[in-house]
């Protein structure tokens, strides 16, 4: 039987809001977890609003967890006209919005939104989320994550991620 949060998820998934590359993003930030392979990049755009700089719209790609997804649609709309300073402010439970407190082996799919967050608007900052996901990019030019991943593919060292297809 579906739990409460589990609907919750599928709704989210269902229309994901902000999905896709930002062309003229101010700021990206993409993070990992080693653990379970899921990526996330999270792209963001100011404006000047009242004398103050505020995010006009974030946007984001993953590879298809569907917490992390739902959890980056709610925060991509959460942050919206926030400065960054009061978007950095936000914990990981704020980010996950109207999902409700995620159990122990979900909470680590809200905090890859929160560290591509970070990535992107604080990317030489020292605090890091509690547990913290790698930060493997936070300044690159525009590109999709798979595009990206795709470079790195070419590229004659380093670590090469590969996308399977569905069996
Ligand atoms: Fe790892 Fe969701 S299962 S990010």
């Amino acid at each position: 039987m579906e739990t409460d949060l589990e609907k919750k998820i599928r709704a989210a998934i269902a229309n994901p809001q902000n999905v896709g590359a930002l062309e003229d993003a101010d700021a990206m930030g993409t993070v990992g977890n080693s653990d379970c392979g899921e990526m996330l990049r999270l792209w963001v755009k100011f404006k000047e609003e009242h004398g103050r700089r505020v995010i006009d719209k974030a946007t984001f790609q993953s590879f298809g967890c569907e917490t992390a997804i739902a959890v980056a649609s709610m925060a991509t709309e959460l942050i919206r006209g926030k400065t960054a300073a009061e978007a950095l402010s936000l914990k990981t439970e704020d980010l996950s919005g109207a999902l409700g407190p995620l159990p122990p082996m979900k909470i680590h799919c809200a905090q890859l939104v929160e560290g591509a967050l970070r990535a992107a608007l604080a990317p030489t900052a020292t605090a890091a989320p509690t547990s913290a996901p790698t930060v493997t990019t936070a300044s690159a030019p525009i590109s999709s994550l798979v595009d990206s991943l795709h470079q790195d593919e070419r590229k004659p060292r380093g670590v090469q991620v590969r996308i399977l297809p569905r069996e």
